[in-house]
């Protein structure tokens, strides 16, 4: 039986992800799978990359290839690959624009996704990170992988190093949910980079680098406490929470009602906490009535944090 030819049209889903994870500033995060970008692409005769449509909840993004997101991922894929033949994208934006909830990265993700399901043959996971990197840095300016990681592998994931990525999927206890809230305002990453200290004080690297490996070893070892001590950010949080009406609330309200911790999610404004199965609701309440009190409606999510990573659907 000979193999079957790669498809001359590909759709593929990315998740949203929630970067940092508190402890980890742009080198840990999660996947985020009930809501997600989709990029179809199609072969066409011809080279390059094209952009023939942009819909869904956003779709006043750039259509040349080389200012979108998912149109920069994929230059990268072809310039590296070279296949013979040229690829028009749509993109179908599921993930609200500066939300924190990474979908410049799913977009990126879903696209060098997509493109690689046309190939002959297919690249590995590790170049298409590699790829969507660098569409990922047309959206915030800067080259951090830990929202298109998560959205392509799934799950906690971490990545060492930028050039030549190690990736490791951190296990996540059984029974903890993440709670995920996304107030409707708009914050742009470039925004909430720009306004950070270029340097940390001793005492504060000590605690944050603890916390990190803390939260680490909890999670291998199903150490709630240990995640509970852990999941704190003391270097960026305290930087960043001014631009998020009623951030403090929303994280006390969770803290009170049983969170093992809560922070922003990414850049932000969107916020985050993990929490037992039992006590997730109720973190979920506090925090949207944090959010309410500020005249801010907000989408909530209770979600397992093992999501799947990108896949191809059609
Ligand atoms: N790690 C990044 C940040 C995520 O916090 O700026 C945003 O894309």
């Amino acid at each position: 039986m000979s193999a079957q030819p790669p498809p001359h049209r590909a759709v593929a889903f990315a998740p949203a992800s929630v970067g940092n994870v508190a402890i980890g500033f742009d080198i840990l995060g999660f996947a985020v799978g009930t809501l997600g970008d989709q990029v179809t692409a199609i072969r066409r005769p011809g080279r390059g990359v094209d952009i023939t449509d942009v819909r869904g909840i956003a779709c006043e993004l750039a259509r040349d290839p080389r200012q979108n997101t998912a149109g920069q991922a994929l230059l990268a894929l072809v310039e590296a690959v070279r296949p013979d033949f040229g690829i028009s994208i749509e993109i179908d934006k599921g993930i609200p624009l500066g939300s924190g909830l990474g979908g410049s990265a799913a977009s990126a993700v879903a696209a060098v996704v997509a493109g690689n399901a046309l190939l002959d043959q297919s690249c590995e996971r590790a170049d298409l990170l590699k790829f969507a990197l660098a569409g990922e840095q047309v959206a915030s300016g800067s080259r951090h992988m830990d929202n298109i990681a998560p959205s392509l592998y799934g799950g906690l994931v971490l990545t060492v190093g930028i050039d030549n990525p190690r990736v490791k999927q951190i296990p996540v206890p059984p029974g903890v949910r993440a709670v995920v809230v996304h107030p409707h305002m708009f914050l742009a990453t470039s925004q909430a980079r720009a306004i950070l200290k270029g340097s940390v004080a001793m005492s504060d690297f000590v605690w944050q680098t603890a916390n990190l490996a803390g939260f680490i070893s909890g999670c291998y070892t199903d150490d709630l406490d240990m995640i509970r001590a852990s999941l704190e950010d003391v270097v960026i949080e305290p930087q960043r929470q001014a631009l998020i009406p009623g951030f403090l609330d929303a994280r006390a309200g969770a803290m009170a009602a049983g969170a093992l911790g809560c922070s922003i999610s990414g850049a932000g404004p969107s916020m985050f906490a993990w929490a037992s199965v039992a006590s997730a609701a109720g973190v979920e309440a506090a925090m949207r009535g944090a959010f309410a009190a500020q005249s801010l409606r907000c989408d909530t999510w209770i979600v397992d944090v093992n999501s799947p990573g990108a896949r191809v659907i059609g």
